[in-house]
Protein backbone atom coordinates (compact mmCIF):
# COMPACT_ATOMS: atom_id res chain seq x y z
CA UNK A 1 0.00 0.00 0.00
CA UNK A 2 1.09 3.60 -0.44
CA UNK A 3 -0.19 5.94 1.40
CA UNK A 4 1.44 9.04 -0.71
CA UNK A 5 -0.87 7.83 -4.11
CA UNK A 6 -4.03 9.09 -4.48
CA UNK A 7 -5.21 6.40 -6.74
CA UNK A 8 -9.03 4.99 -5.00
CA UNK A 9 -10.38 1.87 -6.05
CA UNK A 10 -13.21 1.34 -8.96
CA UNK A 11 -16.17 1.75 -5.78
CA UNK A 12 -14.18 4.43 -3.76
CA UNK A 13 -13.99 7.02 -6.90
CA UNK A 14 -17.65 6.22 -7.87
CA UNK A 15 -18.94 7.38 -4.11
CA UNK A 16 -16.21 9.98 -3.85
CA UNK A 17 -15.52 11.79 -7.73
CA UNK A 18 -18.14 14.67 -8.75
CA UNK A 19 -18.63 16.00 -5.33
CA UNK A 20 -18.22 19.60 -6.25
CA UNK A 21 -19.96 22.90 -6.68
CA UNK A 22 -21.11 22.10 -2.86
CA UNK A 23 -19.19 25.35 -0.95
CA UNK A 24 -21.48 27.78 -0.04
CA UNK A 25 -23.87 25.23 1.89
CA UNK A 26 -21.63 22.34 2.46
CA UNK A 27 -24.24 20.35 1.13
CA UNK A 28 -22.81 16.43 0.97
CA UNK A 29 -24.35 15.56 -2.07
CA UNK A 30 -24.82 18.35 -5.21
CA UNK A 31 -27.81 20.07 -6.21
CA UNK A 32 -29.43 19.82 -9.45
CA UNK A 33 -28.88 23.03 -11.31
CA UNK A 34 -31.99 23.56 -12.88
CA UNK A 35 -30.80 26.23 -14.71
CA UNK A 36 -30.74 26.42 -18.55
CA UNK A 37 -28.78 29.50 -18.87
CA UNK A 38 -25.54 31.09 -16.87
CA UNK A 39 -24.34 34.12 -16.32
CA UNK A 40 -21.87 35.29 -18.64
CA UNK A 41 -18.03 35.07 -17.25
CA UNK A 42 -18.48 32.96 -14.77
CA UNK A 43 -15.65 31.29 -13.31
CA UNK A 44 -16.64 27.51 -14.40
CA UNK A 45 -17.09 28.79 -18.23
CA UNK A 46 -21.14 27.70 -18.22
CA UNK A 47 -22.66 29.79 -20.63
CA UNK A 48 -26.02 27.40 -21.76
CA UNK A 49 -27.21 23.87 -20.46
CA UNK A 50 -27.25 22.32 -24.26
CA UNK A 51 -23.21 23.05 -24.22
CA UNK A 52 -22.66 22.12 -20.42
CA UNK A 53 -24.13 22.01 -16.82
CA UNK A 54 -22.49 21.66 -13.09
CA UNK A 55 -24.52 18.16 -13.31
CA UNK A 56 -23.31 16.80 -16.31
CA UNK A 57 -19.58 17.98 -15.47
CA UNK A 58 -19.97 15.82 -11.68
CA UNK A 59 -21.21 12.85 -13.54
CA UNK A 60 -18.49 13.27 -16.09
CA UNK A 61 -16.24 13.31 -13.47
CA UNK A 62 -17.02 9.79 -12.18
CA UNK A 63 -17.51 8.57 -15.75
CA UNK A 64 -14.20 9.33 -16.90
CA UNK A 65 -12.68 7.43 -13.62
CA UNK A 66 -14.81 4.73 -14.07
CA UNK A 67 -13.85 4.01 -17.75
CA UNK A 68 -10.15 5.01 -17.08
CA UNK A 69 -10.60 8.31 -19.96
CA UNK A 70 -9.14 11.24 -20.11
CA UNK A 71 -12.56 12.82 -21.52
CA UNK A 72 -16.27 11.97 -21.21
CA UNK A 73 -19.36 13.32 -22.73
CA UNK A 74 -22.88 12.87 -21.63
CA UNK A 75 -26.03 12.32 -23.97
CA UNK A 76 -29.28 12.47 -23.65
CA UNK A 77 -29.42 8.51 -24.14
CA UNK A 78 -27.34 5.59 -25.21
CA UNK A 79 -28.83 6.22 -28.69
CA UNK A 80 -27.74 10.05 -28.59
CA UNK A 81 -24.05 8.99 -27.95
CA UNK A 82 -24.25 6.62 -30.97
CA UNK A 83 -25.89 9.64 -33.20
CA UNK A 84 -23.16 11.97 -31.74
CA UNK A 85 -20.22 9.61 -32.90
CA UNK A 86 -21.98 8.79 -36.24
CA UNK A 87 -22.60 12.03 -36.60
CA UNK A 88 -18.57 13.17 -37.35
CA UNK A 89 -18.57 10.86 -40.38
CA UNK A 90 -18.77 11.76 -44.41
CA UNK A 91 -20.81 11.30 -47.31
CA UNK A 92 -17.88 8.83 -48.56
CA UNK A 93 -17.03 6.69 -44.52
CA UNK A 94 -17.50 3.22 -44.14
CA UNK A 95 -18.44 1.45 -41.34
CA UNK A 96 -17.34 -1.65 -40.29
CA UNK A 97 -19.53 -3.56 -37.89
CA UNK A 98 -19.88 -6.10 -35.64
CA UNK A 99 -22.74 -8.67 -37.62
CA UNK A 100 -24.69 -8.49 -33.78
CA UNK A 101 -25.42 -4.92 -32.69
CA UNK A 102 -28.02 -3.23 -30.97
CA UNK A 103 -30.81 -3.33 -33.23
CA UNK A 104 -31.41 0.46 -32.65
CA UNK A 105 -27.40 0.98 -33.73
CA UNK A 106 -28.17 -0.96 -36.94
CA UNK A 107 -31.25 1.10 -37.41
CA UNK A 108 -29.32 4.50 -37.54
CA UNK A 109 -26.85 3.09 -39.86
CA UNK A 110 -28.99 1.32 -42.25
CA UNK A 111 -31.99 4.05 -42.14
CA UNK A 112 -30.88 7.40 -40.96
CA UNK A 113 -26.79 7.44 -41.81
CA UNK A 114 -27.04 5.54 -45.19
CA UNK A 115 -28.92 8.59 -46.67
CA UNK A 116 -26.06 10.61 -46.04
CA UNK A 117 -23.92 8.43 -47.85
CA UNK A 118 -22.42 6.08 -45.16
CA UNK A 119 -21.80 2.80 -45.94
CA UNK A 120 -21.61 -0.01 -42.93
CA UNK A 121 -20.70 -3.60 -43.72
CA UNK A 122 -21.50 -6.44 -41.26
CA UNK A 123 -18.76 -8.98 -40.31
CA UNK A 124 -18.65 -12.17 -37.44
CA UNK A 125 -15.22 -10.20 -35.23
CA UNK A 126 -15.79 -13.64 -33.46
CA UNK A 127 -13.84 -15.22 -36.71
CA UNK A 128 -9.85 -14.47 -36.83
CA UNK A 129 -10.14 -14.43 -40.68
CA UNK A 130 -12.49 -11.74 -40.38
CA UNK A 131 -10.29 -9.55 -37.82
CA UNK A 132 -7.42 -10.15 -40.74
CA UNK A 133 -9.52 -8.82 -43.67
CA UNK A 134 -9.93 -5.04 -41.64
CA UNK A 135 -6.66 -4.86 -43.55
CA UNK A 136 -8.04 -4.90 -46.53
CA UNK A 137 -11.54 -3.54 -45.88
CA UNK A 138 -9.96 -0.98 -44.51
CA UNK A 139 -13.29 1.40 -42.60
CA UNK A 140 -12.83 4.82 -41.29
CA UNK A 141 -14.68 3.07 -38.32
CA UNK A 142 -14.96 -0.09 -36.50
CA UNK A 143 -18.36 -0.38 -34.15
CA UNK A 144 -18.90 -3.40 -31.78
CA UNK A 145 -20.17 -4.72 -28.78
CA UNK A 146 -18.72 -6.81 -26.17
CA UNK A 147 -20.50 -9.23 -25.13
CA UNK A 148 -23.08 -8.31 -28.04
CA UNK A 149 -26.70 -7.72 -28.24
CA UNK A 150 -28.81 -9.81 -27.66
CA UNK A 151 -26.27 -13.25 -28.47
CA UNK A 152 -23.29 -12.09 -25.95
CA UNK A 153 -21.05 -13.23 -28.22
CA UNK A 154 -17.52 -12.20 -26.67
CA UNK A 155 -15.03 -9.69 -29.08
CA UNK A 156 -11.33 -9.76 -28.71
CA UNK A 157 -11.18 -6.04 -28.23
CA UNK A 158 -7.41 -5.66 -28.27
CA UNK A 159 -6.59 -7.81 -31.18
CA UNK A 160 -9.44 -5.89 -33.13
CA UNK A 161 -8.27 -2.87 -31.57
CA UNK A 162 -4.54 -3.17 -33.24
CA UNK A 163 -6.30 -4.32 -36.37
CA UNK A 164 -7.82 -1.08 -36.47
CA UNK A 165 -4.82 0.80 -35.89
CA UNK A 166 -2.74 -0.28 -38.24
CA UNK A 167 -5.39 0.77 -40.90
CA UNK A 168 -5.98 3.81 -39.06
CA UNK A 169 -9.51 3.41 -38.60
CA UNK A 170 -11.30 4.35 -35.01
CA UNK A 171 -12.06 1.12 -32.56
CA UNK A 172 -15.43 2.14 -30.87
CA UNK A 173 -16.79 -0.62 -28.30
CA UNK A 174 -20.10 -0.33 -26.64
CA UNK A 175 -19.76 -1.26 -23.46
CA UNK A 176 -23.21 -1.03 -22.14
CA UNK A 177 -23.33 -5.30 -21.55
CA UNK A 178 -20.22 -5.32 -20.26
CA UNK A 179 -20.45 -2.23 -17.79
CA UNK A 180 -17.52 -0.03 -16.63
CA UNK A 181 -16.97 -1.94 -13.44
CA UNK A 182 -16.18 -5.04 -15.75
CA UNK A 183 -14.46 -4.05 -18.50
CA UNK A 184 -12.92 -1.02 -19.52
CA UNK A 185 -11.96 -0.82 -23.33
CA UNK A 186 -9.88 2.19 -23.81
CA UNK A 187 -6.99 -0.01 -21.58
CA UNK A 188 -7.78 -2.81 -24.34
CA UNK A 189 -7.08 -0.07 -27.16
CA UNK A 190 -10.08 1.13 -28.34
CA UNK A 191 -10.36 4.63 -29.13
CA UNK A 192 -14.07 5.40 -27.79
CA UNK A 193 -16.15 3.36 -25.48
CA UNK A 194 -19.65 4.68 -25.15
CA UNK A 195 -22.53 3.46 -22.34
CA UNK A 196 -25.97 3.51 -22.33
CA UNK A 197 -26.34 5.09 -18.78
CA UNK A 198 -29.70 4.31 -18.95
CA UNK A 199 -28.26 0.62 -18.01
CA UNK A 200 -26.05 -0.44 -14.94
CA UNK A 201 -24.56 2.52 -14.91
CA UNK A 202 -28.07 4.62 -13.71
CA UNK A 203 -29.37 0.66 -12.54
CA UNK A 204 -32.70 1.83 -11.28
CA UNK A 205 -34.47 1.90 -14.63
CA UNK A 206 -35.72 5.68 -13.28
CA UNK A 207 -33.29 7.93 -16.29
CA UNK A 208 -31.91 7.88 -19.84
CA UNK A 209 -28.74 9.05 -20.45
CA UNK A 210 -25.75 8.42 -22.76
CA UNK A 211 -21.48 8.39 -22.82
CA UNK A 212 -18.71 8.93 -24.90
CA UNK A 213 -15.47 8.36 -23.21
CA UNK A 214 -11.84 9.04 -24.98
CA UNK A 215 -8.20 10.08 -24.66
CA UNK A 216 -8.10 11.85 -27.54
CA UNK A 217 -8.98 15.40 -27.29
CA UNK A 218 -9.99 15.91 -30.76
CA UNK A 219 -12.34 13.30 -29.88
CA UNK A 220 -13.81 15.20 -27.32
CA UNK A 221 -13.96 18.43 -28.88
CA UNK A 222 -16.37 16.18 -31.52
CA UNK A 223 -18.44 14.96 -29.24
CA UNK A 224 -19.57 18.62 -27.24
CA UNK A 225 -19.77 19.82 -30.68
CA UNK A 226 -22.05 17.18 -31.57
CA UNK A 227 -23.61 17.43 -28.04
CA UNK A 228 -24.37 20.96 -28.75
CA UNK A 229 -24.72 21.63 -32.53
CA UNK A 230 -27.44 18.29 -32.52
CA UNK A 231 -29.30 19.35 -29.26
CA UNK A 232 -28.54 16.14 -27.80
CA UNK A 233 -27.95 16.99 -24.00
CA UNK A 234 -29.17 15.17 -21.35
CA UNK A 235 -31.26 16.69 -18.23
CA UNK A 236 -29.81 17.67 -15.24
CA UNK A 237 -31.86 15.86 -13.19
CA UNK A 238 -30.83 12.68 -15.38
CA UNK A 239 -27.78 13.48 -14.84
CA UNK A 240 -28.16 13.85 -10.89
CA UNK A 241 -29.74 10.44 -10.93
CA UNK A 242 -27.18 8.80 -12.67
CA UNK A 243 -24.54 10.06 -10.41
CA UNK A 244 -26.42 8.40 -7.62
CA UNK A 245 -26.54 4.85 -9.04
CA UNK A 246 -23.11 4.75 -10.50
CA UNK A 247 -22.17 5.41 -6.56
CA UNK A 248 -23.55 1.60 -5.76
CA UNK A 249 -22.89 0.14 -9.61
CA UNK A 250 -19.48 -1.83 -8.36
CA UNK A 251 -21.97 -3.78 -5.54
CA UNK A 252 -25.08 -4.04 -8.02
CA UNK A 253 -22.95 -5.43 -10.91
CA UNK A 254 -21.15 -8.14 -8.78
CA UNK A 255 -24.67 -9.12 -7.34
CA UNK A 256 -26.17 -8.99 -10.97
CA UNK A 257 -23.62 -11.49 -11.84
CA UNK A 258 -23.05 -13.95 -9.00
CA UNK A 259 -27.25 -13.96 -9.46
CA UNK A 260 -27.09 -14.96 -13.29
CA UNK A 261 -24.20 -17.08 -13.01
CA UNK A 262 -26.45 -19.08 -10.69
CA UNK A 263 -29.61 -18.92 -13.03
CA UNK A 264 -27.26 -19.85 -16.16
CA UNK A 265 -25.80 -22.78 -14.28
CA UNK A 266 -29.23 -24.22 -13.54
CA UNK A 267 -30.84 -23.51 -16.83
CA UNK A 268 -28.04 -25.49 -18.54
CA UNK A 269 -28.26 -28.56 -16.12
CA UNK A 270 -31.91 -28.69 -16.87
CA UNK A 271 -31.55 -28.04 -20.47
CA UNK A 272 -28.42 -29.70 -21.29
CA UNK A 273 -29.11 -29.77 -24.86
CA UNK A 274 -30.50 -26.36 -25.67
CA UNK A 275 -28.93 -23.14 -25.83
CA UNK A 276 -28.16 -21.08 -22.91
CA UNK A 277 -25.23 -18.38 -23.70
CA UNK A 278 -23.80 -16.43 -20.80
CA UNK A 279 -20.23 -15.57 -21.20
CA UNK A 280 -18.81 -17.08 -17.68
CA UNK A 281 -20.33 -20.21 -18.31
CA UNK A 282 -17.41 -23.28 -19.59
CA UNK A 283 -19.71 -24.03 -22.45
CA UNK A 284 -19.65 -19.73 -24.23
CA UNK A 285 -17.73 -20.15 -26.96
CA UNK A 286 -15.35 -17.46 -25.98
CA UNK A 287 -15.28 -18.62 -22.57
CA UNK A 288 -11.47 -18.25 -22.11
CA UNK A 289 -11.48 -14.73 -23.60
CA UNK A 290 -14.61 -13.65 -21.69
CA UNK A 291 -12.24 -14.70 -18.45
CA UNK A 292 -9.62 -12.53 -19.28
CA UNK A 293 -11.15 -9.67 -21.08
CA UNK A 294 -13.62 -9.19 -18.20
CA UNK A 295 -13.80 -8.94 -14.63
CA UNK A 296 -17.01 -10.70 -14.10
CA UNK A 297 -20.18 -12.44 -16.53
CA UNK A 298 -22.10 -9.58 -15.81
CA UNK A 299 -26.23 -10.28 -15.79
CA UNK A 300 -27.76 -10.69 -18.75
CA UNK A 301 -28.26 -14.58 -20.57
CA UNK A 302 -29.61 -15.27 -23.44
CA UNK A 303 -31.43 -18.89 -24.04
CA UNK A 304 -33.45 -20.99 -26.68
CA UNK A 305 -35.21 -23.32 -25.46
CA UNK A 306 -36.30 -24.55 -29.16
CA UNK A 307 -39.73 -23.99 -28.01
CA UNK A 308 -42.25 -22.41 -30.71
CA UNK A 309 -43.13 -18.78 -30.67
CA UNK A 310 -46.44 -18.93 -28.65
CA UNK A 311 -44.82 -21.28 -25.88
CA UNK A 312 -41.92 -19.29 -26.18
CA UNK A 313 -44.52 -16.16 -25.36
CA UNK A 314 -46.29 -17.80 -23.04
CA UNK A 315 -43.39 -18.72 -20.92
CA UNK A 316 -42.44 -14.93 -20.86
CA UNK A 317 -46.19 -13.70 -19.47
CA UNK A 318 -45.96 -16.91 -17.05
CA UNK A 319 -42.77 -15.15 -15.17
CA UNK A 320 -44.12 -13.32 -12.41
CA UNK A 321 -40.63 -11.70 -11.02
CA UNK A 322 -39.39 -10.45 -14.57
CA UNK A 323 -41.16 -8.44 -16.07
CA UNK A 324 -41.36 -8.43 -19.77
CA UNK A 325 -39.73 -4.99 -20.71
CA UNK A 326 -37.35 -3.66 -23.05
CA UNK A 327 -34.06 -2.59 -21.47
CA UNK A 328 -31.62 -4.25 -19.27
CA UNK A 329 -29.39 -3.62 -16.21
CA UNK A 330 -31.93 -2.65 -13.38
CA UNK A 331 -31.99 -3.61 -9.98
CA UNK A 332 -35.28 -5.55 -11.46
CA UNK A 333 -35.04 -8.26 -13.58
CA UNK A 334 -36.41 -8.32 -16.82
CA UNK A 335 -36.97 -10.50 -19.87
CA UNK A 336 -37.34 -9.18 -23.40
CA UNK A 337 -38.07 -11.50 -26.70
CA UNK A 338 -35.73 -9.51 -29.12
CA UNK A 339 -37.17 -10.49 -32.39
CA UNK A 340 -40.17 -8.91 -31.47
CA UNK A 341 -39.02 -6.14 -29.07
CA UNK A 342 -35.49 -4.38 -28.95
CA UNK A 343 -34.25 -6.33 -32.54
CA UNK A 344 -37.78 -5.85 -33.84
CA UNK A 345 -36.28 -2.97 -36.27
CA UNK A 346 -34.01 -5.46 -37.79
CA UNK A 347 -35.44 -7.47 -40.34
CA UNK A 348 -36.28 -11.18 -39.80
CA UNK A 349 -33.61 -12.72 -42.36
CA UNK A 350 -31.21 -10.35 -41.01
CA UNK A 351 -31.76 -11.43 -37.16
CA UNK A 352 -32.43 -15.09 -38.46
CA UNK A 353 -28.29 -15.02 -39.94
CA UNK A 354 -26.99 -13.59 -36.62
CA UNK A 355 -29.43 -16.28 -34.40
CA UNK A 356 -31.62 -14.25 -33.27
CA UNK A 357 -34.55 -16.84 -33.70
CA UNK A 358 -38.49 -16.36 -32.41
CA UNK A 359 -37.70 -18.86 -29.70
CA UNK A 360 -34.83 -16.93 -28.26
CA UNK A 361 -35.45 -15.08 -25.04
CA UNK A 362 -33.00 -12.41 -22.68
CA UNK A 363 -32.61 -12.31 -19.39
CA UNK A 364 -31.87 -9.17 -17.21
CA UNK A 365 -31.21 -10.30 -14.17
CA UNK A 366 -31.84 -8.43 -11.11
CA UNK A 367 -30.38 -8.62 -7.60
CA UNK A 368 -33.20 -10.33 -6.29
CA UNK A 369 -32.68 -13.39 -4.23
CA UNK A 370 -31.30 -15.94 -6.71
CA UNK A 371 -33.55 -18.96 -5.00
CA UNK A 372 -36.79 -16.57 -6.12
CA UNK A 373 -35.78 -16.11 -9.43
CA UNK A 374 -35.10 -19.76 -10.21
CA UNK A 375 -38.16 -20.31 -8.25
CA UNK A 376 -40.18 -18.08 -10.73
CA UNK A 377 -38.82 -19.90 -13.78
CA UNK A 378 -39.91 -23.32 -12.58
CA UNK A 379 -43.01 -22.47 -11.71
CA UNK A 380 -43.82 -20.91 -15.36
CA UNK A 381 -41.70 -24.03 -16.85
CA UNK A 382 -44.53 -26.40 -14.71
CA UNK A 383 -47.42 -24.11 -15.48
CA UNK A 384 -46.54 -25.08 -19.61
CA UNK A 385 -46.20 -28.72 -18.56
CA UNK A 386 -42.47 -28.22 -19.33
C1 LIG B 1 -25.92 -2.30 -26.41
C2 LIG B 1 -26.81 -1.09 -26.37
N1 LIG B 1 -26.34 0.10 -26.77
C3 LIG B 1 -27.09 1.21 -26.77
C4 LIG B 1 -28.40 1.17 -26.33
C5 LIG B 1 -29.24 2.42 -26.39
O1 LIG B 1 -29.39 3.00 -25.16
P1 LIG B 1 -30.61 3.97 -24.79
O2 LIG B 1 -31.83 3.12 -24.68
O3 LIG B 1 -30.17 4.60 -23.53
O4 LIG B 1 -30.76 4.95 -25.91
C6 LIG B 1 -28.94 -0.04 -25.88
C7 LIG B 1 -30.34 -0.11 -25.42
O5 LIG B 1 -30.86 -1.15 -25.12
C8 LIG B 1 -28.13 -1.20 -25.92
O6 LIG B 1 -28.60 -2.40 -25.53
Amino acid sequence: MNEEDNNWHFETESVHSGLSYNEETGAVIPPIFATSTFESDNQHGFDYTRSGNPNFRNLEEVLKKNENAKYATVFASGVSAITSILSTLNSNSLVLAEENIYGCTYRLMDKVFSKFGVSVKYSDLTKQENIDAIADIKPDILWIESPTNPMLKVLDIKSIAEASKAVGANLVVDNTFASSFIQCPLDLGADLSLLSLTKYANGHSDALGGVVCSNNEEWADKMVFAQKALGLQPSPFDCWLIQRGLKTQRIRVERHSENAEKIASYLTDRFPDRKVIYPFLESHPQYNLALKQMRLGSGIITVDLGLDLETTKSFLNELKLFAKAESLGGIESLVCHPASMTHASVPKSVRESVGISDSLFRLSVGIENSDDLIKDICSALKKLGI
